[in-house]
């Protein structure tokens, strides 16, 4: 029935491999990805930037400094000129502990090129990074959803997951496609705190919520799921702490380590 919305079991702990299995390779790569479903992630987790020619691509951060060894902003830069750029050798350079040669000269994939890789059979937490900056992202992403058949009449449930800090994004997302299972992530400054209204507000839309496990507490995240509201704590790494936010009784987590996490729900 139409108007029931999206769902996904709350019992079933979600491991969402947090840029891929970036604790042990260069994040939003495709070694990272392949890492974290090796690892058992249940999910790849994409965040998207836009090119100057409209290209959806995977990465973090608004500007290619950090992970690439280029410079300025994705917005100003066509595919063809992300596609030059080295985005494993910094990782080398900053972790030579974990360094590996086949990390140099890695692309920036595209969010088309990670489908193509991974299929219908991985599924994907999508993060539409900095809409204000690419009006159109959401149209574009659900194109290619849509082209692969990750979403539509015929798709496998619950493949992906589209998750925003802005409001404003997953309501496009969901005017457009009210089946899509949306997260709202939320970013505090300091101990987080929710109402019952801002809580019903996010319930009209989306399936979840997603915050730091080290602004959240067992009150909150007790409040989230008694909305119904399953509970995505960032970026979960120790194993201390992934006892922690299940403990206060999370529905999943996004971690750099996913095999850490597999291990700890393995023996619980
Ligand atoms: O998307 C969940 C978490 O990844 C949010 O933080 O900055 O790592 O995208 P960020
Ligand atoms: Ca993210």
């Amino acid at each position: 029935f139409a108007s029931e919305g999206p769902s996904l079991n709350p019992n079933r702990i979600l491991n969402v491999a947090h840029r891929g299995a970036s604790g042990y390779a260069p994040e939003h790569t495709i070694p990272s990805y392949a890492l974290g479903e090796k690892m058992k992630g249940d999910y790849i987790e994409v965040d998207l930037q836009m090119t100057k020619d409209g290209t959806l691509i995977a990465m973090h951060d608004e500007r290619v400094d950090r992970t690439t060894d280029g410079t300025g902003y994705v917005k100003d830069m066509t595919l063809a000129e992300i596609k030059q750029l080295d985005a494993g050798s910094w990782f080398n350079e900053k972790y030579p502990e974990k360094a590996k040669a086949e990390y140099e000269g890695l692309q920036v994939p595209t969010l088309e090129e990670v489908i193509q890789e991974f299929g219908r059979g991985s599924r994907y937490y999508i993060e539409t990074k900095s809409p204000e900056v690419y009006p159109g992202m959401e149209e574009e992403l659900l194109r290619i959803l849509n082209k692969y058949k990750l979403i539509g009449p015929n798709a496998p449930s619950s493949k992906v997951l589209i998750q925003s800090f802005s409001p404003e994004s997953l309501l496009i997302v969901h005017s457009m496609n009210p089946n899509i299972p949306l997260v709202q992530l939320i970013s505090y400054s300091k101990p987080a705190t929710i109402t019952d209204e801002e809580l019903d507000e996010i319930a009209a839309y989306a399936i979840g919520i997603g915050a730091s496990h080290t602004k959240i507490d067992e009150a909150y995240v007790q409040k989230v799921r008694q909305h119904d509201l399953l509970m995505h704590p960032y970026t979960v790494n120790t194993r201390e702490d992934m006892e922690k936010v299940l403990d206060w009784g999370v529905t999943g987590m996004f971690t750099n380590y996913p095999d850490v996490l597999e291990e700890v729900l393995r023996e619980r």
